[in-house]
């Protein structure tokens, strides 16, 4: 894709989100749309599998109901451990993360759209009054870009997010950067079992409603797994785009008008979690993850970092293959 069709993708996406995030109209801006009152994104998240309870704990305004799976159900996050989530929006999975990480763990939110971080740092002032935990960070910046260091986060999270990428393996590519060794991806995200026709592709709505850029499964699975990560897995959901279904939500009812008579939307969009893995020297020597002797050195990825990455790699963990610090430079 040449580079000023990106920009124009991306610009298209920014005044989506702005708009979104201003106005609080849910995923695809329309009357009857997902997340237009915070009933029915609780309803959603729910129905995605987060713990009401849990839910609760959020400060107002965190989830607008953009998500469309439940990437901290695959995460399995420990305390102590450094998460990053890309296209964080007002903090949703930011702020579920912070707690399961707690006080010695970081979770960092990274989003381009200038109105969705404002938002999330005024959230995250609530957050801490509520919680007491200071372990939040949002940074402006693009997913195909991170603005994080090499090496330095265990998990990478991200939910409803990549399909709105104009440049997908550039994204993987920044993941497996910026995993440690050994670190884990968990995502949520759109993805086609089959091409969408054209017509329903050119949907206005349909970019910013994350339909139009999703990825067919397998363009996921190579994506990951060319940009070195490992133990790629996929699981398809159909229960969000039924729930969307039901919901009566605009574009997908547009979306389905424009599909061959007796095809439903299930045929073709899904929720997909996806779930893969840096390598780390243990899997050269042949011992499973987290296991066997010395370790923590890194196996190189295909593709040598940016220059800006390598410059600010702080911690100097990929040099030194010691990623104890990373926390710190993250
Ligand atoms: C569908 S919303 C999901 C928000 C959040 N993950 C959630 O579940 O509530 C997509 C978010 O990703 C951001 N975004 C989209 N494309 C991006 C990109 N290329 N780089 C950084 N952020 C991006 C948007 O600004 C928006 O906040």
């Amino acid at each position: 894709m040449n580079p000023s069709l990106e920009e124009q993708i991306r610009a298209k996406v920014r005044e989506g989100y702005g708009a979104i995030a201003t106005t609080e109209q849910g995923c695809c801006s329309g009357a009857s749309c997902c997340g237009s009152n915070p009933e029915v994104a609780r309803d959603l998240a729910t129905k995605l599998g987060y713990d009401p309870a849990v839910l609760e704990t959020l400060p107002e305004g965190t989830n607008l109901g953009l998500s469309c799976g439940n990437p901290q159900a695959i995460a399995s996050l420990l305390p102590g451990e450094t998460v990053i989530d890309l296209g964080s929006g007002a903090g949703f999975d930011v702020f579920l993360a912070a707690q399961a990480v707690g006080p010695t763990g970081k979770a960092i939110g990274v989003d381009m759209t200038a109105q969705m971080l404002s938002k999330a740092r005024r959230n995250a002032v609530s957050f801490s009054e509520r919680t007491g935990l200071s372990n939040v960070e949002f940074r402006l910046g693009e997913i195909e870009h991170l603005p994080v260091p090499d090496s330095c986060v265990d998990a990478v999270l991200s939910n409803c997010v990549i399909n709105l990428s104009p440049d997908k393996p550039q994204v993987w590519r920044e993941i497996a950067r910026v995993l440690k060794p050994g670190g884990r991806v968990a995502i949520s995200d759109l993805a086609l079992l089959r091409p969408l026709p054209d017509a329903a592709k050119g949907l206005a709505e349909a970019l910013v409603g994350c339909v139009a850029g999703a990825s067919l499964v397998d363009e996921i699975r190579r994506d990951a797994q060319a940009a070195g990560l490992v133990d790629v897995a996929i699981g398809i959901k159909h229960e969000y785009v039924a729930v969307m279904e039901n919901t009566g939500d605009s574009l997908y009812r547009d979306i389905l008008a424009q599909l061959p008579s007796g095809h439903k939307l299930s045929d073709y969009i899904v929720s997909a979690d996806i779930s893969a893995r840096r390598a780390s020297s243990r899997d050269a020597q042949g011992y499973p993850a987290g296991e066997g002797p010395g370790g923590g050195d890194d196996i190189r990825l295909a593709t040598p970092a940016p220059e800006w990455h390598q410059t600010s790699s702080c911690c100097g963990a990929t040099e030194t293959g010691d990623v104890a610090d990373a926390k710190k430079c993250c």
